[in-house]
């Protein structure tokens, strides 16, 4: 069996970057995979987010999936802290997961700062979390941007002691599938930077609220170098700005970087940047609609995510216990 598991934190502002990485393959992936598709709340809390705020972006993310395609009757959509396994197995492998190698995770250096003192426990045993949202399903394929690689790399670690410490073959080792033009999206306003959700400026992303004018102002803004378009992605070294909107081009078009600079090599940046607006808004303005049409009717979206719980759950509970029968924790109910 093929099961995939993935997820998205509801922590506002989803974009491009969420889109192309990430929401745009779940979609494409649900024929031959069974899917789980997750809104991964208990992870957005590792940072503050503001109660009525969490409750809106969950029903975001969740009318964001419906828009872009995912099936919810053929698969399973749902919010994490509605199945408690996922707390429950979290627990289980924070005691398999070593300090060293969360020491060594790069996104929580990054999160946390300078002021690391400061930074949730939560937010230090994340991966171990998110290593219990997709072993507790047993998935087997785990679609994700590139900025993810180290956790999913975490993942495998955490099945294979699991497996080695209790010796049983319970967990399979996940791969993970990052693919497609766009696994890491740069910032609009440094291509240095990856496009993120908690970026100050609004100006480094393109966001699913966004409208026809907001999306052509963000590109004309974009920035660029004094240079024309490279003729061959040989030419993007030096030039990570110019890189970034060829490759979102390509994803948007389904065509490779290479293919772009064959229509737009030697051009100036203006001529395409029109192009690049025309195409982000046919392809992300029907998804954005359909989001916030969904997201006028709440209670629909609501009703999805009961549903997935549910059948989420029934998958969930039988894989716990074969964990807590491993591990010797007395059953006594
Ligand atoms: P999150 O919410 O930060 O991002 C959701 C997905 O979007 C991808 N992504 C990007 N892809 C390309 N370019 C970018 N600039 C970019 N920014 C984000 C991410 O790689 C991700 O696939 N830890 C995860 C959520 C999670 C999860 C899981 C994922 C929790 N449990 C289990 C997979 C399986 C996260 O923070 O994603």
């Amino acid at each position: 069996m093929k099961r995939i598991f993935s997820g998205v934190q509801p922590t506002g502002n989803l974009h491009l970057g969420n889109y192309l990485g990430a929401i745009r393959n779940f979609a494409r992936l649900q024929d031959d995979y069974e899917c789980i598709y997750c809104v991964v709340d208990m992870h957005a809390i590792t940072m503050w987010q503001d109660p009525a705020e969490l409750q809106a972006n969950t029903r975001e993310v969740t009318a964001t999936y419906l828009a872009a395609g995912i099936d919810a009757k053929r698969h399973i959509i749902f919010n994490q802290s509605q199945v408690p396994a996922h707390a429950e197995l979290a627990w289980v492998f924070n005691c398999v997961t070593r300090l060293g190698w969360l020491n060594r995770m790069t996104q929580f250096k990054d999160k946390a700062g300078k002021h690391r003192e400061n930074a949730s426990a939560g937010l230090y045993v994340y991966p171990a979390l998110m290593a219990a949202d997709i072993l507790l399903y047993k998935a087997t394929h785990v679609p994700v941007g590139e900025d993810q690689k180290q956790h999913l790399e975490l993942t495998r670690d955490v099945a294979q002691k699991f497996n080695n410490d209790f010796g049983k073959d319970i967990f399979p080792i996940v791969e993970p599938l990052i693919y497609g033009e766009a696994t890491r999206v740069m910032s609009l306003r440094d291509g240095a930077k990856k496009m993120s959700k908690s970026d100050p400026s609004d100006y480094s992303r393109i966001t699913f609220t966004d409208g026809p004018d907001e999306i052509a102002q963000k590109i004309r803004k974009a920035k660029t170098d004094p240079q024309p378009l490279p003729d061959s992605t040989d030419g993007f070294e030096g030039r990570p700005e110019a890189a970034n909107l060829i490759t979102i081009y390509a994803a948007l078009a389904d065509i490779t970087a290479d293919d772009v600079l064959a229509d737009y090599g030697g051009q100036q940046f203006s001529d395409f940047k029109k192009a690049l607006t025309d195409l982000a808004v046919e392809k992300l303005g029907p998804v954005g609609q359909e989001m916030q049409r969904l997201m006028a009717d709440p209670a629909y979206v609501d009703s999805i995510l009961k549903d997935g719980a549910e059948r989420a759950e029934a998958i969930a509970r039988p894989i716990l216990k074969e964990v807590y029968e491993a591990v010797g924790f007395l059953n006594v109910r």
